[in-house]
């Protein structure tokens, strides 16, 4: 059997990999590299030659770079058929339990399992065993694979049945809905996520209260945990990263350009995010419209600028959340604005050197969302921040179990609540602001990617 091996030692799964593919008018095509945790995570063993990264083919240009065998050493992209991966997707990842591990639903409508969610749900399988497969063809003997997020739920089972030699961890970077909620989902599907994670040697979270809600679901819907282990691990910002990159010129530059943007002599409240519904940037924007009305002194002092990146526009419910956002943030600047001051500053188009900007000079960071795995935005702010930045964080962000202590912490759904925070933000004293930052930036490197990637494949293998 053992020629029937593959040679990768340390494997990831997930759907959205390292890299992507751009087809270029002349039919030629060009790579771009992902940012975000996970990729600089995995930056640690990016260079073992033994590393195999198994993801999803995602657009024209990746699909079209697997069929012509183009791609980087050490990445796999899976050319999953488009309409499974549609459906597995847009449809259950992003619809459904992307939904229900952070509460989306509006209840007296949605969700309704139908013939369609059942339809889709096959595809999900599908899209789980090309992966399941993929990983069991690569996956030298006695490899470690670490599957990522709610795309993959079922790998770990499937992979167990295929491949029983191999050490297969799961990480969560969502929360983790509590049962009253998971139960909404048709009683075999909670079982079968909840029996394809327990495939796995070791379970990963963000946070313990992420950790405890899984477990909470395993002890009712399937009896519990079975010899699967559970780990916390907080990923947390890439300091050195951070600090370099922020201090480029084209940071510089876009610095210059927000300045102008902002107006002397005002104050900045940033938020930058996915337009993602679970981000509450809706809600941000009412708590922000309400410090102005109640607390005029603030108005042509202050200016909030919005970050709000295009997110799986493939959906409706996001076209239309992006539409509201765009919507209220220029009826704020019609009711408020005057001709020297544009209260909201809305900005859609991704760049991460103005993101990186804007957290330089940010006296204030919002990150209000109604439920969030981490949140690195909180982590980051502090990090580079010039000046110090007072954060306005939600309970409900995985980030405050770490930043908590340091932050005003905000009830998201509580606009009322939100606004006096902006306010107790603005007003507090610089010493104790500089302070505070500080200990944020500390509380949010403990744990850099590469150090959060380290510690798990140890953990599997001990
Ligand atoms: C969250 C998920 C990730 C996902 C990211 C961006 O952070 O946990 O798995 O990659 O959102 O979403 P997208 O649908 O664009 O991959």
């Amino acid at each position: 059997m053992a020629s029937t091996f593959g040679a990768a030692r340390v494997l990831v799964a997930s759907n959205r990999g390292p890299v992507s593919y751009d087809v270029q008018a002349d039919g030629t095509l060009s790579a771009r590299r992902g940012g975000g945790g996970l990729v600089s995570g995995l930056s640690a063993i990016g260079a073992d030659a033994d590393a195999l990264w198994v993801c999803s083919a995602l657009s024209d240009g990746d699909r079209e770079a697997v069929r012509r065998g183009v791609g980087e050493a050490g990445v796999r992209m899976l050319d999953i058929p488009a309409d499974v991966h549609a459906d597995a997707y847009n449809g259950i990842a992003n619809s459904v339990l992307w939904f229900v591990h952070h509460m989306l639903y509006q209840t007296p409508l949605e969700p309704v399992f139908d013939a369609e969610f059942r339809r889709q749900w096959a595809s999900y399988e599908t899209y789980n065993r090309a992966f399941a497969e993929a990983l069991a063809d690569e996956a030298a003997q006695g490899a470690a694979v670490v599957v990522q997020d709610y795309h993959l739920t079922l790998v770990p089972g499937m992979l167990r049945e295929l491949r029983p030699d191999l050490r297969i961890g799961h990480f969560s970077h969502t929360p983790w809905a509590p049962p009253e909620y998971f139960r909404m989902l048709p009683d075999d599907v909670a079982e079968q996520v909840l029996r394809g994670m327990l495939g796995a040697d070791r379970l990963g979270f963000l946070t313990r209260r992420w950790a405890s809600a899984f477990e909470a679901c395993a002890v009712e819907i399937v009896g519990g945990l079975g010899d699967t282990r559970i780990g916390v691990h907080g990923l947390g910002a890439d300091a050195d990263f951070l600090r370099e990159r922020s201090h480029e010129a084209d940071v510089n530059e876009r610095i210059t350009a927000l300045r102008a943007e902002i107006g002397a002599g005002r104050r900045a409240i940033v938020r930058v995010d996915r337009t993602e519904l679970s981000k509450n940037i809706v809600r941000g924007l009412h708590a922000y419209e309400h410090l102005l009305a109640s607390r005029p002194e603030w108005r042509e002092r202050v200016v909030h600028v919005a970050f709000a990146y295009p997110s799986r526009q493939d959906l409706a419910v996001y076209r239309d959340y992006t539409a509201e956002v765009q919507r209220l943030a220029e009826e704020i600047n019609s009711a408020y604005g005057t001709p020297g001051w544009t209260p909201v500053v809305l900005h859609v188009k991704d760049d991460f050197a103005r993101s990186l900007a804007a957290y330089r000079l940010a006296d204030v960071a919002l990150v209000n969302p109604i439920r969030d795995g981490m949140n690195l935005v909180a982590k980051e702010v502090p990090v580079v921040s010039d000046e110090g930045c007072v954060l306005v964080l939600s309970r409900e962000a995985g980030a405050y179990e770490e930043l908590g202590d340091d932050a005003i912490v905000v009830n998201p759904y509580d606009v009322i609540g939100t606004a006096d925070a902006l306010h107790e933000a603005l007003t507090m004293a610089p010493g104790e602001r500089a302070e505070r930052t500080k200990r944020l930036a500390a509380a949010a490197t403990a744990l850099p990617p590469a150090q959060w990637f380290l510690d798990q494949l140890a953990a599997l293998e001990g």
